[in-house]
């Protein structure tokens, strides 16, 4: 007999749903364990070979695998497991770019704080942050106090903008710029990249203290031509100088008003003819669909400043219109649902 819903992707998507967190969990784990690592260095593995790597008790360890497998990122063939191309390509290194350092990150700071989605929603502010040590309205300003977990936050920040950044840095318009003023530009991943591949592009990124000497630490090698300026965005000015200015996953965290706050900012330091870039996630402008957009959206909310989401595009150039920028435009549909919008001074 055909059940209600068969062939429905809705009901597909649901039952994978209702299983996501554990299975996410137990990919995570993996990472932890160091399995995918272990597998991608020989191939393949018998379970008493993972069993001498992970040296997880029999029993947990194949309930782990089973789970595992079941996501398709391992294989189990004749009783041996490999990884999955999948698993091979996004989780089995070390680099800077590995979806393992994303993993970890979700687990760590994001996905802890959706247990109190109910409670934050209908506050109508970030309560989870109550977790975190401190007076400060935002988690990147808490972070500041626990050093450990606030690297890797911006390792998982870092291979995630690895994984993104590539349609910003191959715009054209970068060719015609000067000097950047990254805000918000976190460990300099964003501006190292657009240095490396725009020679005559100077950076300027501008971040709060503590995430400022994570970036120093990163940026030594392009030393002059990236710099370092310690603020806070919305209470220190803008420095003059720079021809442009980028907001790279930056502007989606905060109000309309803070926004506006900001590009008001950008716009006073600029010269006529100055560009300012905005880059980051976007939801489709009717609001249907975007997952990482969402995922982005409800962590604001909850966690990191109870404000902010991955705004439609139309959003974005109704407030660059708004402080008076011209020539405004997005370029959409960029990988992760990304858009780039731009305006001139
Ligand atoms: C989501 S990260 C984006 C980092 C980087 N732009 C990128 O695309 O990878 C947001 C950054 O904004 C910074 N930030 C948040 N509030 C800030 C403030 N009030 N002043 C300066 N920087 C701030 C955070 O420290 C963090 O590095």
């Amino acid at each position: 007999m055909r059940a209600a819903h068969d062939g429905d992707p809705v009901y597909e998507r649901f039952q994978f749903l209702m299983n996501a967190p554990a299975l996410f969990n137990a990919v995570a784990t993996s990472v932890e364990l160091g399995i995918f690592h272990f597998l991608a260095d020989r191939a393949e593995a018998t379970f008493d070979q993972i069993h001498q790597h992970t040296a997880l008790p029999l029993h947990q360890l194949r309930v782990l695998l089973q789970a595992v497998c079941s996501t398709g990122l391992l294989t189990r063939r004749d009783g041996r497991y490999a990884n999955s191309a999948v698993a091979q390509d996004l989780l089995a290194s070390d680099d800077e770019d590995s979806w393992a350092h994303i993993i970890v990150g979700w687990k760590e700071v994001y996905y802890p704080a959706f247990g109190q989605m109910t409670t934050a929603l209908r506050a109508g502010t970030n309560t989870a942050l109550d977790a975190y040590p401190g007076d400060e309205p935002t988690l990147y300003q808490r972070l500041s106090r626990n050093p450990d977990l606030e690297a890797v936050f911006h390792r998982a920040m870092s291979a995630f903008t690895l994984r993104s950044v590539d349609a910003l840095v191959e715009r054209p318009e970068f060719a015609e710029v000067r000097h950047l003023l990254d805000v918000g530009g976190g460990d300099g991943t964003t501006s190292i990249r657009l240095a490396a591949r725009h020679p005559q592009l100077k950076s300027t990124i501008f971040d709060i203290p503590s995430v400022s000497r994570i970036a120093d630490g990163k940026t030594t090698a392009l030393a002059d031509r990236v710099d370092l300026l310690s603020g806070n965005m919305f209470t220190d000015n803008f420095p003059l100088g720079p021809d442009a200015v980028l907001f790279s996953h930056v502007l989606e965290i905060f109000s309309a008003e803070q926004i506006l706050a900001m590009l008001q900012k950008a716009y006073d330091v600029l010269p006529v003819g100055g560009r300012v870039f905005l880059y980051g996630y976007n939801v489709s402008d009717d609001e249907t669909s975007g997952i990482f957009s969402a995922r982005l959206g409800l962590y604001f909310n909850v966690l990191a400043s109870g404000q902010g989401m991955a705004y439609p595009a139309a959003d974005y150039e109704r407030w660059l219109s708004r402080v008076g920028f011209r020539d405004v435009t997005t370029v959409r549909g960029l990988p992760f649902e990304h858009g780039l919008s731009m305006g001139t001074r």
